[in-house]
């Protein structure tokens, strides 16, 4: 199978690549880019394990066809935070919301989403947001305190939570 070259932005650096059109945004991730921050969970778009940001907009990784996101900009968990911890990364320690820590990735990805658009979601808004991305360890309490509590962080601080 021939191979397309794409460019893609990942946490704000550039790389142009070849992939096979069946390779999928997980596999170029973590193989190609080795940012095995991003982990496989089901593969078929049901654990929300590999959920990423797409312009922002959290969508599944292993669902994603490289060659369909040419020209977009992704964050991966490696590109959330910087030399200090996230804000919801940090909350998550505190609240005790990490066990084994395979779904956080994408929880953190999936919330921090959330909250760029809603700087202050109710309990209810967060458990929506996080419905497609599982956890077999933690239990959802803890995860859902912490994102409530940087939503309640953020509406403290002008701006919201970078
Ligand atoms: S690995 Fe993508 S949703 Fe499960
Ligand atoms: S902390 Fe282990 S799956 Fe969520």
């Amino acid at each position: 199978m021939n191979q397309l070259p794409i460019h893609l932005v990942v946490n704000k650096e550039d790389y142009h690549l070849f992939v096979k059109p069946n390779r999928v945004l997980l596999d170029v991730l973590r193989e190609d880019l080795e940012l095995t921050g991003t982990k496989e969970g089901c593969g078929l778009g049901k654990c929300g394990a590999c959920t990423v940001l797409l312009n922002g907009r959290p969508v599944h990784a292993c669902l994603t066809l490289a060659l369909q996101v040419d020209g977009c900009e992704i964050t991966t968990i490696e590109g959330i935070g910087g030399e200090k911890m996230h804000p919801l990364q940090e909350a998550f320690v505190d609240k005790g919301a990490i066990q084994c820590g395979f779904c956080t990735p994408g929880m953190i990805n999936t919330a921090k989403a959330l909250l760029d658009e809603n700087a202050n979601p109710s309990e209810e808004e967060i458990k929506q947001a996080i419905a497609g991305n599982l956890c077999r360890c933690t239990g959802y309490n803890k995860i859902v305190d912490a994102i409530h509590s940087c939503g309640c962080q953020s509406k403290k601080k002008k701006g919201g939570i970078k």
